[in-house]
């Protein structure tokens, strides 16, 4: 099916003649809940956990306190792999997935950010199903009852306890995983890797640096405005987009500010990127994934850069567009005939504020990098859910305002 096209617009607004929506994640929020992390993942059929993390959190004490909540529990801990990077590769994925073999272990618990969770649901399809992570890459391509017509096979129990309020991986279906000989990201979703449990507590972020709580609360931002506009849109997921914006307007300054003393901050963030998640994206993840595959740009830096120019491009686009980025500059009290300029101009002046580049050269993007990049932004399957058709001309636009 052809999305976006000119001639033929998906309508942003009415009834709408197809769309679904799942969101099969238990989630569990609140207080001190680390101790009751073995309690709660039995619950899910897990019994010798293999903990998935990297060595910055791991450092922080925080595993061995996870740990302790698994064992509380009646389980046990089949082995640790803290060897994720910040932008993790199939190879790491491969890895992780035969140490868990090696662990005998029976399900994989994610303590960290996007990246280790990421890493943790494609290691469990792997481990699960055999192959290797490159092999995982696609939409709706795992294996399926009756010849791949029926339901999804299960992978092993999964739950994630996210470290970092932005990518909200604990509660989608959807993993990105950096294939470094081909430069590219391969994006992978289907419905066996919604982690069976997330747990949200304040705590796992008391001790993020400002730079990282900024820029992943940017790519939360991302996800609900993204989701808001997409062709791909729909009233479940409008519902969770503006209420995460309400929260990450109230939240986070506050988290980014305040850090460790404002415990209300971060946690409302940790929801507010729960809520924000969706498949349902476009350009400015288009756009992002090739400057992180590339350059190693994080990811929810490359978003915060990128996303004011998306927004002024996609709303001159129509007045259908423009209707629905007005929606959105309603909840932070932006309005203007010209909503795609006043929404970018008040985004960009946030990202300033949050202390994180507004420029992709400051972020080490070079100018003769804007071909390769927009080979990129074109391939990745985030282009045909933009609300606007985007050509090789557009990003090519897109990027030079953005360098
Ligand atoms: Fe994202």
């Amino acid at each position: 099916m052809e999305v976006g096209s000119a001639l033929d617009p998906v309508p942003l607004r009415g009834f709408k003649d197809f769309y679904q929506y799942a969101g099969t994640t238990r989630v569990i929020s609140g207080r001190d809940l680390l101790s009751s992390t073995g309690f709660e993942f039995q619950k899910e059929g897990a019994r010798r956990v293999f903990i998935v993390t990297d060595e910055v959190i791991r450092g922080t004490g925080l595993v061995e306190r996870v740990a302790a909540g698994v064992a509380d529990g009646g389980l046990e801990v089949a082995g640790v792999f803290d060897r994720v990077p910040q932008d993790s590769s199939t190879h790491v994925v491969d890895e992780c997935a035969a140490a868990a073999k090696e662990a005998g272990a029976d399900s994989f618990l994610a303590v960290g950010g996007g990246s280790v969770m990421d890493t943790a649901k494609v290691a469990d399809a792997v481990f699960t199903h055999g192959g290797d992570a490159r092999e995982q890459e696609g939409f709706f391509l795992m294996p399926r009852e009756d010849d791949g017509m029926g339901r999804p096979l299960d992978i092993a129990p999964l739950a994630c306890i996210p470290t970092t309020a932005g990518t909200g991986s604990e509660a989608s279906m959807a993993a990105v995983i950096k294939d470094p000989d081909e430069k590219v990201k391969l994006e992978i979703a289907d419905f066996p890797l919604f982690p069976r449990l997330a747990i949200l507590d304040p705590d796992t972020t008391r001790t993020l640096p400002p730079s990282v709580a900024a820029a992943t609360g940017m790519d939360a931002m991302t996800h609900a405005i993204e989701g808001y506009v997409s062709v791909d849109w729909s009233p479940h997921q409008d519902a969770r987009s503006l209420h995460a914006l309400r929260m990450i307007r109230d939240n986070l300054e506050r988290a980014v500010q305040l850090g460790e003393e404002d415990e209300e901050a971060r946690g409302n963030m940790l929801i507010a990127a729960n809520l924000a998640i969706t498949i349902a994206l476009g350009s400015v993840h288009a756009m992002s994934h090739p400057a992180g595959a590339q350059f190693g740009v994080p990811h929810g830096v490359a978003n915060a850069i990128n996303l004011p120019h998306v927004i002024r491009h996609n709303a001159a686009g129509s007045d259908d567009i423009a209707d629905r980025y007005r929606d959105i500059g309603e909840v932070f009290d932006v309005s203007d005939p010209d909503i795609g300029d006043a929404l970018a101009s008040y985004m960009t002046s946030l990202v300033d504020r949050l202390g994180l580049p507004t420029r992709l050269s400051q972020a080490g993007v070079p100018e003769d990098a804007i071909p390769a990049l927009v080979e990129g932004a074109l391939g990745d399957g985030t282009t045909i859910l933009n609300p606007r058709e985007m050509s090789e001309e557009d990003y090519a636009e897109l990027y030079r305002a953005a360098l």
